[in-house]
This record gives C-alpha cells, sequence and structure tokens, in this order.
C-alpha cells in the first residue's frame, strides 16, 4: 500500500493505471475508519481495478472548533485496517497541500443548503463542495463512493457532480449498523459508556416512525410524538426529525406513499452530535 503526501506524486501512478486500462476508485474519507468505510471500500474493490482511500479532516467543513479539534485520530490503526483490506494508494494530504491559499470561492447550491443539516451547520456544505471537488481534480478518479448515512451530503455531490459536469460515477453504499441499530459513526468513538446507550434513541425512533407510516399514521402527529420523546430525555437534544424527498430534501406534511422518501434525524446525545436517516420509500 502506497502513502501518497503530495498529488503530483499520484500523477505518474495515475496515468499508468489508465494506460492499463484499470478504474480507479476513490473513497474520500476523514479517517477514524469504520466497518461502515470498509464496506466502502469492498465495493470500490469490487467494482474498479485499483482503489485510492483519502483520509483528511477537512477544516474547512466545520462549523464549530471543538468538534474540529476533537475529532477521532486513529491513522496507525486506519492504515492497518487499509492495507488488510487491500487497499493500494492511501491519500494523506497536509492543510497546505488541499489550500495552498484559502478558498475564496463559494458553492451555492440553493435550498439543498438551508435545510436540516444545512440550516443547522451553517458554511458545512460549502466546505465539503469545496474538498469533495478538489479531492475529484487531484485524483480524478473513475468512480467516487459515499456512505448514504450522509444522506444530504450525497445529495449535494450528486448536485456538484452534475452542475460541474465531472467525468466521473457516485456510488452510494448503505449505512452499516452496530447489532443493535446504532449507525456507525467516527463520531461514535466520542460516546461514553451511558450515551452509548441513549445513542439508540435515533435509530429506535426512525424505526417506529418507519412503522407508524406504514401503519398508515399521520405524519405530523408521529412526528409531535417522538419531539416530545426527546424532550422527556435531558440528555437527548433534538435538532430536526423530518420526512423528506431524499434527492432535493423538500421536507413532507404528509406521507404518499407514491412518492420517494426518507426519514432524516441529528441530534446531540451530551455533546455528542449525531445523524442518521432511514429510507422510507426508494
Ligand atoms: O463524509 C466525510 O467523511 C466527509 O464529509 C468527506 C466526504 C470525506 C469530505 O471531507
Amino acid at each position: 500500500m502506497k502513502l501518497i503526501r503530495q498529488s503530483a506524486e499520484w500523477n505518474p501512478f495515475w496515468l499508468n493505471h489508465l494506460r492499463n486500462n484499470q478504474q480507479i476508485g476513490l473513497v474520500p474519507t476523514m479517517g477514524a475508519l469504520h466497518d461502515g468505510h470498509l464496506d466502502l471500500v469492498s465495493k470500490s474493490r469490487s467494482s474498479c481495478g485499483v482503489t485510492i482511500v483519502s483520509i483528511f479532516v477537512n477544516p474547512t467543513q466545520f462549523n464549530n472548533l471543538e468538534d474540529f479539534q476533537k475529532y477521532p485520530n486513529t491513522l496507525d490503526q486506519d492504515l492497518k485496517r487499509l492495507e488488510q483490506a487491500g487497499v493500494e494508494y492511501v491519500f494523506l494530504p497536509s492543510v497546505e497541500e488541499i489550500y495552498p491559499t484559502p478558498t475564496q470561492l463559494k458553492f451555492d447550491f440553493g435550498e439543498l443548503e438551508h435545510v436540516l443539516e444545512g440550516k443547522f451547520r451553517p458554511g458545512h456544505f460549502n466546505g465539503v463542495g469545496v474538498v469533495v471537488s478538489k479531492l475529484f481534480h487531484l485524483i480524478r478518479p473513475h468512480i467516487a463512493f459515499f456512505g448514504q448515512k450522509d444522506l444530504q451530503q450525497v445529495a449535494i455531490i450528486k448536485r456538484l457532480v452534475n452542475d460541474l459536469s465531472f467525468d466521473l460515477k457516485l456510488e452510494v453504499v448503505p449505512t452499516r449498523r452496530e447489532s443493535d441499530g446504532l449507525a456507525m459513526s467516527s463520531r461514535n468513538l466520542r460516546l461514553n459508556k451511558e450515551d452509548r446507550e441513549k445513542a439508540l434513541i435515533l435509530f429506535n425512533c426512525l424505526t417506529t416512525a418507519k412503522a407508524e407510516l406504514f401503519a398508515g399514521k399521520n405524519w405530523l402527529e408521529t412526528q409531535r410524538k417522538i419531539e416530545l420523546e426527546f424532550q422527556s430525555d435531558p440528555t437527548a437534544k433534538l435538532e430536526y426529525f423530518d420526512l423528506i424527498h431524499p434527492d432535493t430534501f423538500e421536507t413532507y406534511t404528509t406521507f404518499d406513499p407514491s412518492q420517494k422518501s426518507s426519514i432524516c434525524v441529528a441530534a446531540f446525545i451530551g455533546d455528542i452530535r449525531l445523524i442518521d436517516n432511514m429510507p422510507i420509500i426508494s
């Protein structure tokens, strides 16, 4: 497995793989890898001739300095896991490599960046858009792999690829869950034992709400019930629990089984912010 710190080192490898007609798969990450990331890697390895994983904790997508400073770093373990998984390259750029000068350009993703995550994390999707564009330009993959757990990020990146005509394919990989249902996330590493148990409230509310929708219950009543459930737990602070269209993130007030829909949730458990979502109609 080769470690690449500067994008110029990647260029001869890229050319060589292109000449050998090998598809290049990119798995962008911020490290602190879990089995969900490894699902992306294994999808890339089965679809592409070579896989490059990037590990870069992107400062511009954090709207909260403490969240950035406390973002878990498990680099040695990450590299071991990637090597065992058969990854050919890891791109480990410095902040200076990615941001030789501060980025002035700003994206406008329209409504998509003003709702749910966009509303609670102002500037977050601009930072994601900038870094993902840079990774696409520097690595030039044929296919890039993203997790469905960050559903709104997926919608943003689809729009980026479409609007800027990036010549690549996106693959979205289903969320990997712990055996009790908690969605895997690098931030789970920061949960203490008690909060780890409380964090299950996200998955439990999603499954309850899904069952209620299919039982014909009124969406707004279900949503209200879940909000009240969060209010009764002092360590869990709900930010949103919404039924949305998974591409446009238009929020629905009623459930229509003929329309694509997912439920998205974000909540603080103690001081750790977690998100999750569940497809309802795909
Ligand atoms: O999903 C993530 O880990 C990050 O948002 C990404 C896509 C690697 C960009 O920094």
